[in-house]
């Protein structure tokens, strides 16, 4: 659906389809664990996160120079800009590559190459989030943003992800304090696997602005009310949510009953490359399983411009919230 929208879960890495894996894997003389695109495609079947995540960061080992990165970013925003996305807040992993010997900068000019000519070439704006590994130490996390010093002006905020359950958001308190002393804006994963409390825990210990995922806040009445009253942006996917087996099926999926709930919502795509589709993609399909109508998929593309970080160019948001209230559905 081209219906204007503000993608802001995203990560880069997630984004790396297996022709481009393989392109990259025979540029850079990696080897990788399947055969072909067909086999590739075939190991996508998924029992849970740490499946998904298995492969993600087996994959991502093709990734080797600022080219590969530029490459793999310029790819995403022509997709993500044919869906409608008219403004990204891009997650990227840093730690996943430093192991490899992958340095800071290489990943981030790599990216910038191709996120600074993207309002021109593609008509998308874009923000750039760094996200620690949460199954990695907190020493890790800090280290990398140390290592992101010289880069600072091309970060936005950080984030919080990979394997969740039994690495609660507390265990960062120090290093989001140190980023929120520099000025970073703070987002963290929470409630996807991870039980309601990490919300919690996410907003008054890491102290985020916005929850990713934060679906399982459905067990918790007062958490949801909470969410509400504070009007705390949830940025959910619901084709990653359905890979992943967070919920059964996607006509079961509640983000209809979140939003009857009051709270913000937001819908993302996650990881496409692995989970079925990009954020047009995603408005589709709970366009089609969920039976959303008009205003509810224009109040979704509301909310994403409204929760994401364009507080230093309210007139793009403006310009671009304009643009969701003048979308005809046809
Ligand atoms: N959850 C947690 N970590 C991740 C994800 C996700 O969906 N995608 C990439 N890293
Ligand atoms: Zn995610």
């Amino acid at each position: 659906m081209s219906l204007p929208k503000a993608e802001l879960h995203l990560h880069i890495e997630g984004t790396l389809e297996p022709d481009l894996a393989f392109a990259l894997a025979a540029r850079n003389g990696v080897e990788l664990p399947c055969a072909d695109t067909d086999a590739l495609r075939e190991a996508y079947r998924f029992q849970d996160l740490q499946s998904f995540l298995d492969l993600y960061y087996a994959l991502m080992t093709v990734l080797r120079t600022e080219r590969d990165f530029e490459d793999l970013a310029d790819a995403y925003l022509a997709r993500a800009a044919a869906q409608g996305v008219r403004h990204a807040e891009i997650f990227f992993d840093p730690q996943a590559h430093l192991a490899r010997g992958v340095g800071m900068g290489t990943v981030v000019e790599g990216l910038w190459r191709a996120l600074g000519g993207s309002e021109e070439r593609h008509g998308v704006s874009t923000r750039l989030i760094m996200c620690f590994l949460r199954d990695e130490s907190a020493e890790s996390a800090m280290a990398t943003l140390d290592a992101a010093g010289p880069y600072l002006d091309r970060i936005t905020g950080v984030g919080l992800d990979s394997a969740e359950v039994g690495h609660p958001p507390r265990k960062f308190r120090e290093v989001y304090e140190a980023a929120a002393a520099l000025g970073l804006r703070r987002v963290a994963h929470a409630g996807e696997e991870g039980p309601p409390e990490y919300i919690t825990e996410a907003l008054d210990v890491l102290g985020v602005e916005r929850v990713d995922h934060g679906l399982r806040c459905v067990e918790d009445p007062a958490l949801v009310e909470r969410l509400v009253r504070e009007r705390v942006p949830l940025t959910l996917c619901p084709l990653s949510n359905v890979r992943l087996r967070t919920v059964d099926t996607l006509a079961g999926h509640p983000l209809p009953a979140m939003l009857d709930a009051g709270l913000m919502c937001t819908v993302n795509s996650d990881d496409p490359a692995y989970f079925g589709g990009y954020a047009g993609d995603n408005f589709d399909a709970v366009r089609g399983a969920l039976g959303l109508g008009p205003e509810r998929l224009r109040e979704l593309a509301r909310n994403s411009f409204l929760a994401s970080f364009l507080d230093d160019d309210e007139a793009l948001r403006a310009r671009y919230l304009a643009e969701v209230e003048a979308y005809d559905f046809g």
